[in-house]
């Protein structure tokens, strides 16, 4: 296992250094990124069989309804756990993503578990039991992801994803501009080799938002994302309009969630937030709590 990251920037493409600002943050992205090379050839050609087996699973109806997403240029299909973001949030925003219903999407497949998350535990990679969610993103060329934040009320950090069938690149702090869909210069652009594991952590997954533009998909690519959804993140019930707020996923760990509910990270998450809660208490009261009203809110579309 090769760790291609931190102070390492050979896979970094900065903006521009005589901007003081700007050279803070790229500094606090490269610190916050690691990137590994875990998986052989054979491995990564195994991976890939496996996401075009999802593919026609897909295609043939086998999956539940929330498991599959298809929009023109990029398919999503979530195992474990899904969530409700971008244009399908009954009310949109950043802090409205919402998990779906307990057993609305399909389970984490057991490949999955055994030869993509065993080893990243093995490697270091993810702590035990961490996953109990999963995203693959399938991108045809031109296919992108906008600048978005990974919603921080959903999903634990680190993010971790591995990248599939062809190389690409995830941008930080681009501003996206749509009809025709184009982009501001990243802060940082990320090479995202074919095979490379990529986590996020701190300042890179919670400060900048981070997309992958169309330009850096020159061919079709997949992403595996994998990612833990923390016990106390809000749930649509069954009916899709109310909230089940006091829901504590199986796999909580009482601890932990103390952990994030006094510990630092946890307000910082919810700064950004706030102007979402600025009137709701969705999470029964308990986040009003923590809802300072603070800077603008960066673009979480997805
Ligand atoms: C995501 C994401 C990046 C990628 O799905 O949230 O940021 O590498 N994907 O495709
Ligand atoms: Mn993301």
């Amino acid at each position: 296992m090769y760790d291609i990251s931190g102070s390492d920037s050979s896979l970094c493409e900065m903006k521009s250094w005589s901007d003081q600002n700007e050279e803070e943050k790229v500094t606090s992205i490269c610190q916050n990124v690691k990137q590994y090379f875990v998986f052989t050839e054979e491995e990564l050609n195994v991976f890939e069989a496996h996401v075009d087996d999802i593919v026609r699973n897909a295609e043939s109806g086998a999956y539940k309804n929330s498991t599959v997403d298809r929009t023109p240029l990029r398919n999503k299909y979530f195992f474990g756990e899904g969530y409700t973001y971008g244009s399908q949030m009954q009310e949109k925003g950043p802090g409205m993503e919402r998990l779906y219903p307990i057993g609305s999407v399909d389970p984490i497949p057991s490949w999955i578990q055994e030869i993509l998350i065993k080893p990243l535990i093995k490697a270091n990679v993810i702590p035990e039991n961490f996953v109990n969610s999963i995203a693959i993103n399938d991108y045809q060329p031109g296919g992108c992801i906008v600048s978005h934040i990974d919603p921080p009320h959903i999903f634990d950090r680190p993010i971790v994803s591995l990248s599939l069938f062809s190389d690409s690149a995830l941008c930080f702090g681009c501003k996206f501009y749509f009809k025709p869909i184009r982009c501001s210069k990243p802060v940082l652009k990320l090479d995202l080799p074919r095979g490379v594991v990529t986590t996020l952590s701190d300042f890179a997954a919670n400060e900048i938002t981070h997309c992958v533009r169309p330009q850096d998909v020159q061919s079709r690519r997949a992403v595996i994302v994998l990612r833990r959804v923390l016990p106390f993140a809000p749930r649509l019930s069954e009916s899709n309009t109310s909230l089940v707020n006091t829901t504590i996923n199986s796999y909580s760990d009482p601890l932990r969630i103390l952990d994030q509910l006094s510990g630092r990270l946890f307000m910082k998450f919810y700064k950004t937030y706030s102007k979402n809660y600025k009137h709701k208490t969705t999470f029964g009261g308990v986040l009003k709590h923590y809802c300072i009203k603070k800077n603008t809110p960066k673009s979480y579309s997805d």
